[in-house]
C-alpha cells in the first residue's frame, strides 16, 4: 500500500448486513442464502476479515436477527473476536449509520472507513487494495466502481423506449466505498436530518459538496439482488478459490 497514508491513519470496515432482501423473493433475507455450503455473509466477512488491514470490523444486523448466532460460531475465534456487532435501521442509510456511531470511540475523524455490502460476495482482496491505495491522498474519498458496459435506455410509462442515454461517462457504483470518519458521519447525519433517503455513501458525501474519487473495478464483484445473480456468483466464487 501507498506511504502518502499518514502515519496514524487507520482503516475500519463496516458491513451492512440488516436488510431483508424483498427483491430476491427467499425464506431469508439474501446474506443468509448460501453458495458452495456457506452463507454470503461468510463468504464476505471470511475474505475482508482475513485481511489485517483493518483496525475494528463492524457487522450491522437486524435487531434480533435470529440467523446470526449459528453463523457466528462457524467463525473462527480470531475473526469472531474481532468483528462488533451492532443493530441497523429501516434504511441501509440508516444502518451504515449506526455503524459509524459504533466506531466513535475507536476511529479518529481522519481514519478511513470502508462501507462494503455483505451480498458482495465476489469483492476481491485486490480490489480492496487498489481502493485503499487510490484513494490514499483524497480529502474525502471514493468508491469501487466500473464503467458502464451496456446501452442505456430511459423508458416511458408504457414501458418503451423514451430515449437512449449517453454512457460517455457513466459508471455502476460499486462497493466497499471509503471515505474519511468525519466527513462519511457528517454526510449521513445530514441525510438523516433531511430525511433522505441515499443508496450509497458516496451520494451522501456528494450532497455535501466533497469531490468523490472513482476507482476502476473488477465487474464481477456482483451484487447479489435477484435470484439468478446466484449461480453467476457461484461461478465467480468457484474460480477465485
Ligand atoms: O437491498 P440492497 O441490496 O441495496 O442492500 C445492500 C446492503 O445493505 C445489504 O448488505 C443489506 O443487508 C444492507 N442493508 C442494511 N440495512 C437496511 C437495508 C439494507 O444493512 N435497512
Amino acid at each position: 500500500m501507498s506511504e502518502r497514508v499518514s502515519a496514524g491513519t487507520r482503516f475500519h470496515l463496516v458491513l451492512p448486513a440488516a436488510g431483508s432482501g424483498q427483491r430476491m423473493s427467499a425464506d431469508r433475507p439474501k446474506q443468509y442464502l448460501e453458495i458452495a455450503g456457506r452463507t454470503l455473509l461468510q463468504h464476505t466477512l471470511e475474505r475482508l476479515g482475513a485481511m489485517d488491514c483493518f483496525s475494528s470490523i463492524v457487522l450491522v444486523l437486524a435487531p434480533d436477527d435470529p440467523w446470526w448466532p449459528d453463523i457466528e460460531s462457524q467463525l473462527a475465534s480470531a475473526l469472531q473476536k474481532k468483528i462488533l456487532v451492532v443493530d441497523g435501521g429501516a434504511e441501509r442509510c440508516d444502518s451504515v449509520r449506526s455503524g459509524l456511531l459504533a466506531l466513535q470511540a475507536k476511529a479518529g475523524s481522519n481514519d478511513f472507513v470502508l462501507v462494503h455490502d455483505v451480498v458482495r460476495p465476489c469483492v476481491r482482496q485486490s480490489d480492496v487494495r487498489l481502493l485503499m491505495d487510490a484513494l490514499s491522498d483524497e480529502v474525502a474519498g471514493g468508491l469501487l466502481a466500473t464503467p458502464l458496459r451496456d446501452t442505456l435506455k430511459r423508458a416511458d410509462d408504457a414501458g418503451r423506449v423514451a430515449m437512449t442515454v449517453d454512457r460517455a461517462r457513466l459508471w455502476c457504483a460499486a462497493t466497499p466505498q471509503m471515505f474519511r470518519y468525519h466527513i462519511l458521519r457528517q454526510a449521513l447525519e445530514k441525510v438523516s436530518v433531511e430525511n433522505r433517503k441515499v443508496t450509497d455513501e458516496a451520494e451522501a458525501v456528494e450532497a455535501l459538496g466533497y469531490q468523490v474519487k472513482l476507482v476502476q473495478g473488477r465487474a464481477d464483484n456482483i451484487k447479489i439482488t435477484y435470484p439468478d445473480d446466484l449461480p453467476l456468483a457461484a461461478l465467480i466464487l468457484g474460480a477465485m478459490d
